[in-house]
């Protein structure tokens, strides 16, 4: 398997340089919680369909201790000299009581967005996806957010369908 807990790749940007996207690990805990203080209200609310202020020590242990088996998170960030810089995370967790099934989410720092840094890492979990037997990678969103659904168009059939007032239910066929 390609998408393990050791995963780890270069990407050169055309115009933004050097990334690297790799495995989340336990130790991006801090990193998890200053890239959160980085991200607009308006792509909190796109991501966490809430105004997120922070995380619990519950949910960054769930989002850092990643099996790669039932739960698959890539990080992508940004080399600058010698250190890193957070720019974004995409992951999915398998559903329990159909394996062919995952739901996903995707962040990428608004001061990255627009780059094609979140078709690049949607790509890699699509894969991972396929990798495990995935057939469907499905996620909520604001009934605005033309964004993902946009990008998600690209990689195949995509359903969506109101599932509470202004949130929908966006679902992709990995071919
Ligand atoms: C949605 C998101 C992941 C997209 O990442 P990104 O790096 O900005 O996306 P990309 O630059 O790869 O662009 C993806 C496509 O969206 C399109 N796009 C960019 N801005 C857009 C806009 N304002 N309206 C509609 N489409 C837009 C791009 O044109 C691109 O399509 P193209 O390659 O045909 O040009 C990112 O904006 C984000 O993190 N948003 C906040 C969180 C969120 O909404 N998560 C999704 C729910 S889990």
């Amino acid at each position: 398997m390609k998408y393990t807990k050791e995963f780890s790749e270069i990407f050169n940007h055309p115009s933004r340089g050097e990334f690297l996207c790799r495995a989340i690990r336990p130790s991006d805990k801090e990193g998890l919680v200053m890239a959160l203080k980085d991200l607009s209200i308006e792509s909190r609310k796109k991501r966490f369909l809430t105004l997120k202020k922070g995380f619990t020590e519950k949910e960054l242990k769930i989002f850092t201790e990643v099996d790669f088996v039932r739960h698959v998170a890539l990080a992508i960030l940004k080399v600058v000299d010698q250190s890193f810089e957070p720019v974004g995370t995409v992951r999915f967790f398998v559903d329990e009581d159909n394996l062919e099934r995952a739901e996903f989410a995707i962040t990428i720092l608004d001061k990255f967005q627009g780059l094609g840094i979140g078709n690049y890492l949607f790509d890699h979990l699509c894969e991972a996806a396929k990798e495990r037997g995935i057939k469907e990678l499905y996620g909520t969103a604001s009934t605005e957010n033309n964004k993902i659904v946009k990008l998600m168009k690209k990689k195949g059939e995509v359903k969506s369908k109101v599932i509470t007032h202004g949130i929908l239910e966006l679902s992709l066929k990995l071919g």
